[in-house]
Formats: structure tokens, C-alpha cells, sequence
């Protein structure tokens, strides 16, 4: 049995985990490992290379994927499907393990509906796949920025400044809310709960007039969106293959308006990319190690279409397809419930 195993999207913290404990499964089965790399594009390519558990157990410690990864999306391709199933059975693959966000999953889905074995993991620092409780990469991502955010509290604290801090997070507001609430930023704007300037000014100059001698720390999501604008900041027009567009820019914007109007002085910092590599937290390794070693036992008991998930601490099943093109969204009772910090 010979398995493929490729990693799409954005890369994530876990990534590694997840090979390793693949290849160590595959060679405990007598399989062949595979590992496709640059995500899609490889396949598209027959760019593969094997994996051995000897060459792979030492990335552990490493965010990023050592199978490399990109954003190439062979459904905006002409006749990208029929070329990835060609080259899975002139790679002589058996099976074939994704693992990816909504888009690499939603490649995956397209592939298994032409009858290709294929088993998804769900990966992404923005934790937006529906019908599971872990992502991978998305622990050590909100970590990360938790402790930046605790940084630049330090110094909006000694300068009295207002500071505004731009999360990524695409259109979910889960990285921005997990890691603001975590280190104790001020306020929190996501995608799901649209605001207006002056709601903010408003807040800003109340917090300022109580507490004189702090800062204001306010977080942002990179996508959230300010009621009666058209959609979100982005920083040009330009869209990736699977019709992204580059979000940022909106804590620049914020921090500008607020300056403006209410004379006060106020910067902004956006980490970026910067929460998105690292060293992996305990949880993104052995979740993802956990969900390296489902996914092989999925391939050998022939149980393809399927994505491995968490839920309740358990290790469950979901098909791809309930999986695919949806999006997990932070619900409105869970930022009521953050509220009450934001006074
Ligand atoms: O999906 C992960 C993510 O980091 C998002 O939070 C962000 O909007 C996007 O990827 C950025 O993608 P890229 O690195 O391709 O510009």
C-alpha cells in the first residue's frame, strides 16, 4: 500500500507532528509513504519524495511543514482534477491524506467525489473548520499572540497610549478573541460582530477618562468590519486561487481615526505572519500526532471520503463533505460572554 501524504494552505504549527506520526503508522502497517510536496501543486506536478520515520522524527520541534505547501487549487485549473487523479495512479498511490483548511479540504472533497481514496486532517491557525474542537496550528498561533499582545499592553501601559493590534484570522474571529481575552486587551473586534467608529471612540474615551494613568489595548481580527463599510480592510485587490483576498490594514485604519478624532495618541502593530510559525505547544503535537495516526488507521480499514476530527477529547469521523465550504464562526453567545471585559 502506498500513501500520499501533502499539506495545503497555509502552513501551521503541528504540520510536522502530523507527518511523523503518519509515516510512523504507515511503517508499523508495512505501507510506503509518500510525501506529495507543495500541497496541490505537487500533485500537479508528480513532485513527490518518500518518507522514512528516520528522515521526518526530528522535525518535531518545527513549525512550517516539511513537506513544503501553496495555495495552488486544482479546481480554478483547466482540467486540474483530471490531471491530479491522473498523476495519483501514475505516483502509484493507494491513498491519499490531506491535510489543509477549508480549501485544501474542499480540493480533497472534489477528488473523493471522483472516487479517489483520499482522508482528510483539518489544519489552520484560524480554526474555522466546522465539525471539530482542534485545528492544527491553531493552539500555538493563539499562544503566540497572546504573549504579543501581552507585550505591547507593557508598553501602552508606561506611555498611557492607545494601541491597536491587528490579528490574523481571515473572516473568524477565533484567534483575535482567544488570545486578546487570554492577555487582557480592552476591547475585541471580530468579523462576526460588526462595528462603528464611533462605538469605539466612545469606548476609548471612557476607559481613558477612568483609568488616567493606562493604556487602551484594543485587538482587532484582520477581517473584522466596520458597519456601513463595503466589506473588509484589504491590502490590495489581488486574490489567491482560492479567491482570497490579502486582509490587513485595518488596524492602521483604526488607529488613525481614533487619533483623529479624539486627538489621543494612538499606534498600531500588526504581528501578521509573525503568530503563524514557531515551535509547537504540547497540545498542536500531540493532537496532531493523534490525528497522523487516525488518518492511517481510516486508510487501512478502507474508510476514505472521511476527515479525522476532535470532539469531546475524542478522536471522531466526519465525512469531507460536511466539512467542505463552511466555515466555523465565533457564535454571538461567546462574544456576549467576552463583553463583560469590555467595559
Ligand atoms: O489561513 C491562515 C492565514 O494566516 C490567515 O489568517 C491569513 O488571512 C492568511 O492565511 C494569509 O495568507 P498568506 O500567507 O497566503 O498571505
Amino acid at each position: 500500500m502506498k500513501v500520499g501524504v501533502l499539506t495545503g494552505g497555509g502552513d501551521a504549527p503541528g504540520l510536522n507532528s502530523a507527518i511523523i506520526s503518519i509515516v510512523k503508522k504507515c511503517e508499523r502497517y508495512g505501507f510506503e509513504a509518500v510525501g506529495i510536496r507543495y500541497g496541490w501543486a505537487g500533485l500537479l506536478e508528480c513532485d513527490a519524495v518518500p518518507l522514512n520515520y528516520a528522515d521526518v522524527e526530528e522535525t518535531i520541534s518545527r513549525g512550517g511543514t516539511v513537506i513544503k505547501t501553496s495555495r495552488t487549487n486544482p479546481l480554478k485549473i483547466p482540467d486540474g482534477i483530471k490531471k491530479a487523479v491522473e498523476n495519483f495512479r501514475k505516483l502509484g498511490l493507494d491513498a491519499l491524506i490531506a491535510i489543509g483548511g477549508d480549501d485544501t479540504l474542499s480540493v480533497a472533497t472534489a477528488l473523493s467525489e471522483e472516487g479517489l481514496p483520499v482522508v482528510g486532517i483539518p489544519k489552520t491557525i484560524d480554526y474555522d473548520v466546522p465539525e471539530t474542537d482542534f485545528t492544527i496550528g491553531f493552539d500555538t498561533a493563539v499562544n503566540t499572540a497572546m504573549r504579543l499582545i501581552e507585550n505591547i499592553k507593557d508598553t501602552a501601559d508606561a506611555h498611557n497610549r492607545v494601541f491597536i493590534v491587528e490579528i490574523m484570522g481571515r473572516h473568524a474571529g477565533w484567534i483575535a478573541l482567544y488570545s486578546g481575552l487570554a492577555a487582557g486587551a480592552d476591547l475585541i473586534l471580530i468579523p462576526e460582530e460588526p462595528f462603528s467608529i464611533q462605538d469605539v471612540t466612545d469606548f476609548v474615551k471612557r476607559k481613558m477618562d477612568k483609568e488616567r494613568s493606562k493604556g487602551v489595548v484594543i485587538v482587532v481580527a484582520e477581517g473584522a468590519l466596520i458597519k456601513d463599510y463595503k466589506g473588509p480592510v484589504t491590502k490590495d485587490a489581488t486574490v489567491d486561487q482560492f479567491g482570497h483576498v490579502r486582509l490587513g490594514g485595518i488596524g492602521e485604519f483604526l488607529a488613525k481615526e481614533i487619533q483623529k478624532i479624539l486627538g489621543v495618541e494612538t499606534r498600531s502593530c500588526a504581528p501578521a505572519h509573525m503568530i503563524r510559525g514557531g515551535s509547537p505547544t504540547v497540545l498542536d503535537r500531540l493532537v496532531s500526532m493523534r490525528f497522523g495516526l487516525a488518518a492511517v488507521d481510516l486508510v487501512k480499514k478502507g474508510r476514505f471520503g472521511q476527515a479525522v476530527a476532535l470532539k469531546g477529547g475524542k478522536i471522531v469521523t466526519v465525512p469531507l463533505s460536511e466539512i467542505s465550504g463552511k466555515t466555523k464562526t465565533v457564535s454571538k453567545e461567546l462574544y456576549e460572554e467576552a463583553k463583560v471585559f469590555f467595559e
